[in-house]
């Protein structure tokens, strides 16, 4: 099966390119590098340096003919959105409508969408299941919901398969600090360099944070399985801002106590997604506990003596 991955040099579409590459698929990456990496690229894949938005994207579809496009490349920072909706939407639902156009020209037979939990806005009841209301409270959270509508327009219209995989707060190695749920990669960054964390508000505020492996795996299992589903990719459990920080001061073995600031406007309190549903259809599960994952990026830090890229 020939596979392409869109954001392949990013941090979560790195990683599925890599298991793709391991599980013996032809596997093509679409990625401009705005954000992403080209020592993040596997050596096993075909790479094409280009923008999803633009003509060149229909070439790569037509010379590689996938069968599959899993689609991760985007403009992820919430902050830019509100301050670039007309960049988020140009990248985010144009760039999309771009890839869809291509897909049913070239007879792609699915497309694998990662969309987000942003898309449900404040949660009106937790956990948050896929019939929870979906009202998105920035420009991002608008464009990811939009590509899911267009996902079901063109299985009806061309037979475009897909499957939408809504992630929670996704975390692990080669996470930038500045994107969608960095607050991992940024406290990792402030430990290493031996500088205090800042914590927005009283630290209470909860997340559901997923390993960036487990959410791989539930691409490779939407491959076969999960036609038409719109579906959580998360762990179901809740882990506070500052039960995070203690963690990984327990891991690095920093003394540095976190400076709390007030709390940002905006910021949702609790979230955290119910997975029962991916479980059931893709017959995935999430395998690393938090501690196991945070070990995991913390040990990708450490051996790549890397130094992140911080926006605080
Ligand atoms: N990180 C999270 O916690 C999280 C949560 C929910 C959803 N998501 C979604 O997962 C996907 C991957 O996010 P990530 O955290 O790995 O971010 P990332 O920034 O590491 O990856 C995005 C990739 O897309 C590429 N890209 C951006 N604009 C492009 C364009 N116009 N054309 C081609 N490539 C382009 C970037 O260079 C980058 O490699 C995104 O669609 C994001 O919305 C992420």
């Amino acid at each position: 099966m020939k596979v392409m991955v869109t954001g392949g040099g990013g941090f979560i579409g790195s990683h599925v390119v890599d298991m793709l590459v391991a599980a013996g698929y032809r596997v093509s990456v679409v990625d401009d590098l705005s954000t992403g990496r080209f020592e993040n690229i596997n050596p096993g894949a075909n790479f094409y340096r280009v923008k999803i938005e633009d003509d060149d994207f229909g070439r790569v579809v037509e010379r590689e003919r996938p069968d599959v496009v899993i689609h991760h490349a985007a403009q992820v920072d919430v902050v830019r959105s509100l301050q670039e909706p007309l960049q988020d939407a140009r990248i985010n639902v144009l760039g999309a409508v771009n890839l869809l156009e291509n897909c049913w020209r070239y007879r792609v037979g699915k497309v694998i969408y990662a969309s987000s939990a942003a898309v449900y806005g404040d949660p009106v009841y937790l956990p948050v299941d896929e019939a929870h209301p979906v009202v998105p409270q920035s420009p991002y959270g608008v464009s990811k919901y939009t590509v899911e509508h267009y996902l079901r327009v063109y299985q009806e219209l061309y037979g475009v398969r897909f499957t939408v995989l809504r992630y929670a707060n996704v975390f692990g190695p080669r996470q930038n600090a500045d994107g969608e749920g960095g607050v991992v990669a940024i406290f990792i960054d402030r430990l290493l360099k031996d500088k205090r964390v800042k914590i927005f508000g009283d630290g209470r505020q909860t997340r559901d944070f997923v390993y960036v492996g487990d959410v791989a795996c539930a691409n490779l299992a939407a491959l076969e399985r999960g036609d038409s589903e719109v579906l959580n990719i998360s762990t179901g459990a809740s882990l506070s801002v500052i039960d995070l920080f203690q963690l990984l001061k327990g891991l690095t073995g920093s003394s540095l106590e976190p400076e709390y600031c007030p709390p940002r406007p905006g910021d949702i309190l609790h979230s955290c997604l119910a997975n029962e549903r991916a479980r059931e259809v893709l017959g995935w599960s999430p395998r690393s506990t938090v501690e196991e994952g945070l070990r995991r990026t913390l040990d990708y830090y450490y051996n790549h003596n890397l130094t992140l890229r911080v926006s605080n």
